[in-house]
């Protein structure tokens, strides 16, 4: 390859993401309130190992050092999340000014590092009290969404100006009220798609009241995960298949905020589930505003065949049957976690989204990454990001405007549902101690920021 297609322009962003639930810890420090994770966590079996977010990364009270690898990275930027909790205890009313100083602090010293905050305002951390009044399946939460994103935006918005309202409503939506998979556990098919509606009218609403008190420079955008779905035959069922899942989990989310409508085959593959009465009249113009940019976060692509209730996705069969099942293509090559590692998947979902949204505004790559066991000389990790940092590049050759890249994520953290072994850091933590130790792949990719994305080899 040419140097031109291997380099990355002057001004690309380099960052690491996380989020506050899965490194701060300190669940009960300086007036937060409880989350539905917290709550979660509790449910026996629910967490791998019976773990939280308790003690995390304890990131809380370690920001300082976490700030200095950053530096050490050469990264220009961090996105992370703000815990609505520790802002809001109760989820509205009441403001706890500790909490927003907490952030305030982390935010002035990313300055002070030349590292641009980028900041997401809900990462999964819904207040247990909203949950407890309905949660997402409730209108109302999208309106307490965007009142706590004005408070957010009042208090930090002279030193944060790159704003994320969300970070994947497929996950909160979905994972979290069908598949029940996540917080808050429910098994719903009409609920899962009305909180899918509200995530993104909370960010539609929040995204006018952060417009409306706009800072020069000031950005507004949303994460969302996109796997692109392809048939695993050649077969019409399985074209079909992928389709439905295609819907479910990008067109869902894409289609109404970048085209201001819903997908036309929503009717006919949720109908049996839901007759959408959550939604109301002038939603999708709030929902299709423009956006500054659109955080992409990608992992892998997912390969879809058509599969009767029986052999169908069970996590998710349970709250609505899709027809739709999950497979591993022979031969694939997979990560750590066994997610098959496909990065031309991530060439295919730039240029998709290249092709179907006209009004498509720039593009970061706000999550990518590897998850493996926590091995220091994490070579795998290494290949991973070599890969898709290439697909990046090939896709920015091909007209898509991408600008900066956020790799998931700085440190081994609490990863959800699989609790602490599944380790995606590029400095691995020892929980005990909480000592933090730089692995292979972080100085590989100090290499490759400072060389604007040349190679380093291995
Ligand atoms: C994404 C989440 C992030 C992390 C990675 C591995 O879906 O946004 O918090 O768990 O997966």
């Amino acid at each position: 390859m040419t140097r031109e297609r291997t380099a990355f322009p002057a001004g690309f962003v380099w960052g690491t993401a996380t989020a506050a639930y899965q490194i701060e810890g300190a669940v009960d420090a300086d007036g937060r309130g409880p989350s539905i994770w917290d709550t979660f966590c509790r449910v026996p079996g629910a967490v791998a190992g019976g773990e939280s977010g308790e003690h995390a990364c304890d990131h809380y009270h370690r920001w300082q050092e976490d700030v200095e690898l950053m530096d050490r990275l050469g990264a220009g930027a961090y996105r992370f999340s703000l815990a609505w909790p520790r802002i809001m205890p109760d989820g509205d009313g009441q403001v706890n000014q500790r909490g927003l100083d907490f952030y305030r602090r982390l935010a002035d010293t990313l300055r002070e590092h030349l590292i641009e905050p980028y900041v997401t305002l809900y990462h999964w951390d819904l207040p247990q009290a909203l949950e407890d009044r309905g949660g997402w399946r409730d209108r109302d939460t999208a309106e307490r969404f965007a009142d706590y994103a004005e408070v957010a935006h009042e208090a930090l918005g002279d030193t944060v100006s790159r704003w994320i309202t969300l970070n994947e409503p497929y996950c909160s939506s979905i994972v979290g009220y069908a598949e029940g998979r996540h917080a808050p556990g429910a098994r719903e098919g009409h609920g899962a798609l009305a909180a899918a509606h509200h995530l993104l009218l909370g960010h539609g609403l929040a995204t006018a009241r952060l417009r409306a008190r706009s800072r020069p420079g000031q950005q507004v955008g949303i994460t969302l995960n996109m796997s692109p779905t392809v048939p695993a035959s050649g077969s019409a069922a399985d074209a079909d298949a992928a389709r439905r899942k295609d819907l479910l989990v990008n067109r869902q989310f894409t289609d109404p905020l970048l085209l201001g409508a819903y997908a036309a085959d929503m009717a006919e593959t949720f109908g049996a589930i839901s007759d959408f009465s959550f939604r109301r009249e002038g939603d999708l113009e709030i929902i299709g505003a423009p956006l500054d940019f659109l955080g992409v976060n990608y992992y892998y692509r997912i390969h879809a065949a058509a599969a009767p209730y029986e052999q169908a996705d069970p996590a998710l069969r349970s709250a609505f049957d899709l027809g739709v099942r999950s497979v591993t293509p022979d031969g694939a090559q997979t990560s750590g976690l066994g997610w098959p590692m496909e990065p031309q998947g991530l060439h295919q979902t730039l240029l998709g989204l290249t092709r179907r949204y006209p009004a498509l505004p720039p593009i970061f790559i706000t999550e990518n990454g590897y998850g493996d066991d926590g091995t220091l000389d994490d070579t795998g990790r290494i290949g991973f990001l070599r890969d898709h940092l290439a697909a990046i590049r090939a896709a920015m050759a091909d007209g898509v405007d991408v600008r900066g890249y956020f790799c998931w994520s700085l440190l081994d953290n609490f990863e959800w549902a699989r609790g602490y072994a599944a380790r995606f850091g590029l400095v691995h933590v020892d929980y005990e101690t909480q000592t933090r130790t730089e692995k292979a792949s972080f100085h590989w990719l100090r290499e490759f920021i400072a060389k604007q994305g040349e190679d380093p080899g291995t």
